[in-house]
């Protein structure tokens, strides 16, 4: 019985390290088209200070926990209305008020999460706004 097959176990480390590499190639390819989410709906092309309901960067690193929060406030506590740091009031709702002003829910929310491959499961029950396909 031949124990060591240097052939083979060169192909084998071959095949191996192509595997392995592979998600890395792949995201590095990826990682080339950085998202870019876009805010000109019509809703927003309207305001006159085109601001979120907390400022951008408070946004781009809480709104998951923003909306949690929200979200519990209504369904536990039945509280709708959320008041930002400067006063604003908002209806506590994701598509009533998220979704009104972020109506291109491709270009905005999916344009960072598929680029972070997170897939909220919220749109299996809340209703994504309509969108042209484009
Ligand atoms: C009144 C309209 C309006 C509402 C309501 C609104 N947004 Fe925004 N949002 C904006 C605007 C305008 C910007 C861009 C702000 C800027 O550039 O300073 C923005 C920015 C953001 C950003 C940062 C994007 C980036 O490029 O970094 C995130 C994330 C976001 N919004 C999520 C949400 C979520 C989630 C909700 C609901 C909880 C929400 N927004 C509600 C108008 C709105
Ligand atoms: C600027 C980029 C960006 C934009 C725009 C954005 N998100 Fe996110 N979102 C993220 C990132 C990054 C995560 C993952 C964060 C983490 O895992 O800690 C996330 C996570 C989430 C989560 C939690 C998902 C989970 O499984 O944990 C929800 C809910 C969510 N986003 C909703 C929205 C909605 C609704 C919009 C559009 C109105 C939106 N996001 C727009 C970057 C973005
Ligand atoms: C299994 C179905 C289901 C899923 C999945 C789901 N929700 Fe909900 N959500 C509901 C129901 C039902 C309510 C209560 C509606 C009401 O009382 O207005 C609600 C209420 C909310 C509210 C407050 C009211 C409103 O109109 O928005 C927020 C915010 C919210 N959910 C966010 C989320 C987010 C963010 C996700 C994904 C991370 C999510 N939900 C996933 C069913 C769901």
């Amino acid at each position: 019985m031949k124990i060591y097959d240097g052939g083979k176990i060169l192909l084998g480390l071959i095949v191996f390290v192509g595997l392995a590499a592979f998600p890395f190639l792949y995201n590095a390819g990826k990682a080339a088209a950085k998202p870019d989410p876009k805010t000109d709906t019509p809703v927003i092309q309207e305001m006159a200070e085109k601001k979120c309901v907390e400022p951008k960067e408070f946004m781009r690193a809480g709104h998951m926990q923003m909306l949690n929060n929200w979200r519990d406030s209504v369904v536990r506590d039945g509280m709708r209305v959320y008041v930002s740091n400067t006063g604003s009031r908002h209806d506590m709702s994701l598509q009533n008020t998220c979704m009104n002003c972020h109506s291109n829910k491709k270009k905005f929310c999916d344009e960072c999460h598929n680029y972070m491959a997170v897939k909220p499961y919220c749109w299996d029950c809340h209703i994504a706004p309509k969108e042209k396909e484009s």
